[in-house]
């Protein structure tokens, strides 16, 4: 196994705490666009309702699961029982309702890995993308949505951190680095293991959200209301859980044997997976469990140049936080 650094904090760390408030506050997208995008769903509604009675859209994704950045693209789901048409006939079809609605830069996708129609509204200026019936996306970004109000500083970590990836170029699926979505994970696993924890294990919990969805039980608390102050205990700052956070990335945790997730809210290890060696083009490297589908290794894209490259960035990063004069500064600059 790894060794295990146990380094000590910078004394001055919590300083830079309002520094990087600032900075995820500065990140965080107005009301006014929160209100653009329900705007366009529900004249969206509206036009497919007239062709689909029966089927409806549903926000995805980082405009409906808290963790989005001001001006990102939208993520659309339509859900639609359409028993004589396959997918890409749907896509098409879409396609042709949207072009006579008057949006814009309308382009069905029909062979990307996830099939989608892509389109612009001059109105609100804001893009889309909308798929077919991924409503396993939809009930991932309520479990996201919910986990993001029980403490305020899972939104702040993750904000930061996506932030910081996307400066790194390490938010890059088809270039072997993580999807945003990993990294809302590995926070979200991060806080559920801070001692005190920060937040609890909703799928451990008596559930009270249950769906089916693709053959998946789907079932957690989410009655997050009653929740918020179950981080209260944990009084660490956001510039402390961020320097401990690239700390663990960087030289705690061990790619050879564990597994995040926060499915079990615990470690679990590759071996119980079976995700010890690569097969098919996953690799295993960084092993992150998806919620729901749990054969799913949101690390499946990152090879054996990307993992090298993750970890420096892991390492640097720790190390800024550790003994830049300057942390919340250098930690963003472009890669
Ligand atoms: N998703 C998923 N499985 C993955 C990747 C993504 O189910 N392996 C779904 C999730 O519901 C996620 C959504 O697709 O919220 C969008 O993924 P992604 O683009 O990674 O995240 P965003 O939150 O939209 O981030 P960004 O702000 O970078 O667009
Ligand atoms: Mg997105």
């Amino acid at each position: 196994r790894i060794q295990r650094r146990n380094i000590q904090y910078r004394r001055d760390i919590d300083f830079f705490a309002p520094k990087l408030i600032a900075i995820f506050e500065s990140l965080v997208p107005a009301d006014e666009e929160i209100a653009k995008q329900k705007q366009l769903i529900n004249s969206l509604n509206k036009l497919i309702s007239r062709e689909w009675p029966h089927a409806r859209l549903h926000l995805y994704g980082s405009c409906a699961n808290s963790f989005g950045v001001s001006n990102s693209d939208i993520d659309v789901c339509l859900s639609i029982d359409e028993k004589e048409l396959g997918k890409a006939e749907i896509l098409l079809k879409l396609a042709d309702i949207l072009e006579a609605g008057n949006l814009q830069n309308v382009q069905a996708l029909t062979r990307a890995r996830v099939p989608i129609v892509k389109m612009m509204d001059p109105e609100t200026g804001l893009s889309c993308d909308i798929c077919i019936n991924n409503l396993l996306a939809v009930v991932n970004t309520k479990l996201l949505k919910d986990y993001a109000m029980i403490d305020p500083r899972l939104r702040q970590l993750a904000f930061i951190v996506k932030h910081w990836a996307k400066s790194r170029r390490v938010n890059e699926t088809y270039q072997g680095t993580l999807s945003s979505y990993a990294y809302v994970i590995m926070c979200i696993h991060f806080l559920q293991n801070r001692r005190p924890a920060i937040l609890p294990c909703l799928q451990a919990m008596e559930a009270t959200y249950v769906v089916r969805v693709d053959n998946i039980d789907c079932a957690f608390f989410d009655d997050v209301d009653k929740l918020h102050a179950f981080g209260a205990r944990n009084r660490e700052s956001i510039s402390r859980l961020l320097w401990a956070f690239f700390h663990y990335w960087a030289y705690q945790h061990d790619y050879t044997a564990d597994v995040v997730s926060i499915r079990t809210g615990t470690l679990i290890s590759k071996h119980s997976k079976d995700w010890t060696r690569r097969i098919g083009n996953d690799r295993h490297l960084i092993c992150i469990e998806d919620p729901f589908e749990t054969s799913h290794d949101l690390g499946r894209v990152v090879d054996k140049f990307t993992i090298k490259i993750l970890r420096e960035e892991f390492e640097r990063a720790a190390n800024i936080l550790q003994y830049d004069p300057n942390p919340t500064v250098t930690l963003f600059e472009p890669y």
